[in-house]
């Protein structure tokens, strides 16, 4: 089940996600944030109406095999777009990508142990996928682990680390946000169509809450 809405624009949109993500930093939550570039803007009014997170704990729902200071970091794109706009930051529990992927990503796994999300933000790639769990991965089958090591499926072609699926599904409340009109198809796979891992958006709903698509009008055209 999930909850579609459909905003007039790709700042409306942006503008509903960040009055979610404002609303578990105030409630203290533990907070999985999206890479990629359509939550940057969601990010920015996210601090505007929210600048104290110290209540908050910040994740990522996935991350390159980067520097921390590397354009393609989703750390960077966070300390960027949400953290530098912040009174008071919250805790934030990077992926240690400086240890190599694999290491990272059981560190991570291990530091998941015993943690329900409140709010994970997820984005869509044309393909389908969301964190970094692209159409066919063996990481759409993991269940004993809350992160693991990913193949890139689309650019940037670096190996991730990425919640699993029931790691993403702990959360009280699944927020996907896509725009524009690229990303139509996926949409209407995604949430529309029949679950199906070759578009892992498919998998991912909340097991204990709510799973919500903000959309603006060019990405919910096929629906
Ligand atoms: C990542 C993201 C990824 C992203 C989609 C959409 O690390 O790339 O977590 O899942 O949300 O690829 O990316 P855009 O917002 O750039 O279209």
């Amino acid at each position: 089940m999930i909850d579609l809405r459909i905003l007039d624009s790709p700042e409306h949109a942006a503008r509903a996600a960040a009055e979610l993500l404002a609303g578990a930093a105030r409630a203290g939550g533990h907070i999985a944030l999206s890479g990629g570039t359509t939550p940057r803007r969601a990010y920015q009014l996210a601090a505007e109406l929210e600048p104290d997170w110290g209540p908050a704990t910040v994740w990522l729902g996935d991350e390159r095999c980067v520097a921390p200071d590397d354009a393609r970091s989703n750390l960077r794109l966070a300390r960027e777009s949400l953290l530098a706009g912040l009174h008071r930051p919250p805790t934030v529990r990077p992926v240690e990508t400086e240890l190599g992927c694999e290491e990272a990503a059981l560190r991570y796994d291990r530091s998941l142990v015993g943690v329900a999300l409140d709010l994970a933000l997820q984005g869509l790639g044309p393909d389908g996928h969301t964190a970094s769990l692209f159409p066919g991965s063996p990481a759409l089958d993991v269940t004993d682990r809350r992160a693991v090591t990913a193949q890139p499926g689309l650019e940037p072609w670096v190996e991730r680390v990425t919640m699993t699926v029931p790691m993403l599904a702990t959360a009280r409340l699944v927020v996907f946000l896509a725009v524009g009109a690229d990303k139509a198809e996926a949409v209407a796979r995604a949430f529309t169509g029949e679950v199906d891992p070759e578009t892992p958006a498919s998998l991912v709903r909340s097991a204990r809450g709510r799973t919500i698509a903000l959309l603006d009008r060019a990405a919910a055209a096929k629906i």
